[in-house]
């Protein structure tokens, strides 16, 4: 069962009306692995992302999970399956504390008596446990969200997805709004989701970002899977250049096409 990657993505095919803006598209996603995705505006990467985490149906193509064969009909569907998407706005009520937020909707409940009370005291503590685990800088987990940097909101958010037992995390530019020390938190946020066995699928047009922390990268281009490169077997320049169409192996008019636009 382990010998099967966490998800294969095959041959998958998205349009919208005219538009194909996914063709074809393979990708295997591993556990301990951070997998970059990167590619041109419109070219297919949060497309791509929303087919993993149940938000868009595919038009062609099959999703296997641990090698079984899998279609999700909604978010939910995904999220059953151990697959959590953070996506740039975090969706985190302001006002609730860090363990409120990452408990939201799915509280502990003690019954006595026939009458709900939340397991408080226990929340708490497994929430201290995976901040501490991931090194999230948060003193407090009763200090309240509306407060926090952009840094630890990614760390709330981050928690929020292990709590729900996620194998595989999707960030959609996690750091994209971030100065730098904080940047360099979240991506070291990322590295310990993996180290500890997560697959984690990281899209982000920082391609410092991506070589400071990918293990692989896939570059996408008008809504196809044009380069595949482990990071100890590619440069900056060698993806930049996938991305901007001007890499020799591609096609003469995709590299010309590419010169216009
Ligand atoms: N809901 C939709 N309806 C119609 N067309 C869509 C829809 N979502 C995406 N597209 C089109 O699909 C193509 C791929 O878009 P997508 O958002 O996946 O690109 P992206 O790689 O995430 O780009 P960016 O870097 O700008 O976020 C684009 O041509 C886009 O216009
Ligand atoms: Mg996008």
């Amino acid at each position: 069962m382990s010998d099967h990657p966490f998800l294969v993505a095959q041959c998958i095919g998205k349009t919208f009306g005219a538009v194909m803006a996914l063709d074809g598209v393979d990708v295997e996603i591993r556990r301990g692995e951070v997998l970059a995705l990167l590619g041109d505006n419109g070219a297919g990467k949060s497309t791509f992302v929303k087919v993993l985490a149940g938000a868009h149906r595919q038009s062609a193509g099959e999703l296997r999970i641990e090698g079984v064969p899998t279609s999700f009909a909604s978010p939910q569907d995904a999220a059953a399956a151990g697959i959590a998407t953070i996506y740039q706005e975090l969706a985190l009520s302001e006002n609730l504390s860090v363990a409120e937020n990452v408990y939201l909707g799915r509280e502990e409940v003690r019954r006595v008596a026939g009458i709900p009370f939340l397991r408080r005291g226990a929340m708490r503590k497994r929430v201290i446990g995976l901040l501490d685990e991931l090194d999230a800088h948060i003193p407090d987990p009763d200090l309240p969200v509306g407060g926090m940097s952009g840094g630890q909101r990614q760390a709330v958010a981050i928690c929020r997805a292990l709590n729900l037992d996620a194998k595989l995390v999707i960030m959609d530019e996690p750091t994209a709004a971030l100065a730098v020390a904080e940047t360099r938190k979240v991506l070291s946020l990322v590295r310990r989701l993996a180290d500890r066995g997560c697959a984690v699928v990281l899209v982000s047009h920082n391609i410092s970002d991506v070589f400071a922390v990918a293990d692989r990268m896939v570059v996408f281009r008008r809504g196809r899977k044009i380069a595949e490169r482990r990071r100890d077997e590619t440069d900056p320049e060698e993806i930049v250049s996938f991305i901007t169409g001007a890499h020799p192996s591609l096609r003469t008019d995709e590299r010309k096409s590419a010169a216009y636009a």
